[in-house]
């Protein structure tokens, strides 16, 4: 027992504890009260559970973990801007949160990019649909209220931003937001036809000029989309796709919104995913990486276009408050986390890392049930099916969904989404051993999981 231990008797407290009293987020209550998986430690990519059993975090958190896990670091900035003012009085703001909307302008492509703080993803989401909402009211589209997503996308939790990926937990929530639509997402794997990806690509992304006529491009304010969906499956779509929902976004004057909250800092082996495909959205929303979890933080950063549009009188302001977006700890986490970035050339080691770890998802095609892998930088998700020809799912009553993340704790890797999709999103620090380790862990459960079909 290292001096990590928490005696038998304490575990049991915590269990019951939590079974009575702690709402887990999005997990059957049946499934873990008495048994919650709680964690104590993390260092680098590696976490350590309350029995003190190690795991390789695969998924890096709720897909957060850029700088990785033990950043002591970051924990003192915090504690440093709370020792000195937690926070400013109304209306006002405290350093780090004038510091770090100037760092994202600097690896932002648009320069004088403004950030809106937040305190998460959805709430970044919520900010950029209104702020796209606002634009057009201020410049000469006062009706457009619609906004264009994608089915299958994930785009938060509130009732907005759940309107807007289809379906999620919506059925929960009633009607959804009015004026949402939505349009078919990119799939990588299952084109038809033999169609060339590209021609492909362009012809997803041709659905929300479709929509746009069809609705009427007077009464529509935005369109949303993650520029690699993980909700979805994480398909990465070749550059003309994105160039393509630029084009139409210009030619029917609607907002560009890229939903960046996984894929901003440095997931995709560049600051911003849109990035790869030489194009600039009009507001790209983020969050999670941000700060790498150790404190939450989320941003809608607007492009000059879009916020010179808020410049005038009270009527043009953009009136929208969150009490507590860009706290300044979080801000200062934001900061810290950013100059950790630089100084281990992180987003270069998910590029390197990404391009080894690929390499190596490649060989795991050997196995019968194997239909795809793919990614970009240190995003990637392997694909299991039953046939390879017919690209078939694997048998609901093989319930992999369970198997694979048992199996895979088995070989000390974590990991909360596993099933025809595998998803992966380590820590960007990750290293090759590391990744080894990884990939046998992955080869021997699916090889498990093989044997079974
Ligand atoms: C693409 C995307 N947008 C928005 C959100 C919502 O972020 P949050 O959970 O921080 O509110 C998520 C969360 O996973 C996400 O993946």
């Amino acid at each position: 027992m290292n001096e990590l231990s928490i005696n038998g008797e304490k575990i049991e407290e915590l269990q019951s504890l939590a079974s009575q009293n702690l709402f887990m987020h999005a997990q059957q209550i049946n499934d873990w009260a008495g048994d919650l998986r709680i964690f104590v430690k993390g260092e680098g990519v590696w976490v350590t559970d309350i029995n003190d059993n190690k795991f390789l975090d695969s998924t890096g958190g709720l897909w957060f973990k850029g700088a990785g896990y033990g950043r002591a670091e970051i924990g003192q900035a915090i504690y440093e801007q709370i020792c000195e003012i937690e926070t400013p009085p109304a209306m006002a703001a405290c350093i780090p949160q004038i510091e770090l909307a100037g760092k994202i302008a600097e690896i932002y492509p648009d320069k004088s990019a403004r950030s809106f703080f937040t305190s998460g993803g959805s709430e970044s989401v919520e900010t950029a649909v209104k702020m796209a909402k606002k634009y057009q009211m201020n410049t000469g589209k006062s009706g457009a209220y619609k906004i264009i997503s994608r089915r299958y996308s994930y785009h938060g939790a509130t009732a907005m931003a759940v309107s807007l990926g289809k379906p999620s937990t919506s059925d929960t929530m009633g009607p959804e937001m009015p004026g949402a639509i939505h349009v078919q997402n990119w799939d990588s794997y299952r084109i038809p036809n033999n169609m060339d990806p590209v021609d492909y690509a362009i012809h997803c992304a041709n659905q929300f000029e479709e929509a746009i006529k069809h609705t009427g491009a007077d009464s529509v304010a935005a369109m949303i989309a993650e520029p690699i969906s993980v909700s979805f499956g994480i398909h990465v779509p070749p550059k003309e796709y994105w160039q393509r929902l630029r084009e139409i976004a210009d030619e029917y004057n609607v907002v560009l919104i890229a939903d960046e909250v996984i894929t901003g800092f440095g997931r995709t082996g560049k600051y911003f995913a849109t990035d790869h495909w030489d194009m600039i959205p009009d507001i790209t929303t983020v969050a999670k990486s941000l700060t790498s979890g150790y404190s939450p933080l989320g941003a809608a950063i607007a492009t000059k276009k879009i916020s010179d549009s808020f410049i005038g009188t009270e009527k043009e302001m953009f009136l929208h408050l969150i009490t507590f977006g860009g706290h300044p700890g979080s801000c200062a986490a934001g900061l810290k986390n950013l100059e950790i970035y630089e100084r281990e050339n992180l987003v270069e080691n998910s590029k390197k890392m990404g391009d080894y770890l690929l390499n190596k998802l490649e060989n795991l095609k050997s196995s019968k049930i194997v239909g795809d892998v793919r990614g970009l930088g240190l995003l990637a998700a392997i694909e299991l099916v039953s046939d390879k020809n017919t690209k078939e799912k694997l048998p609901a009553s093989l319930e992999i969904q369970k198997k694979i993340p048992m199996y895979l704790n088995e070989s000390n890797i974590f990991t909360f989404r596993a099933g025809d999709i595998i998803s992966l999103c380590p820590p960007l620090n990750i290293n090759k051993d590391e990744i080894d380790f990884l990939v046998e862990g992955l080869s021997s459960a699916i090889n498990r999981i093989e044997k079974e079909v």
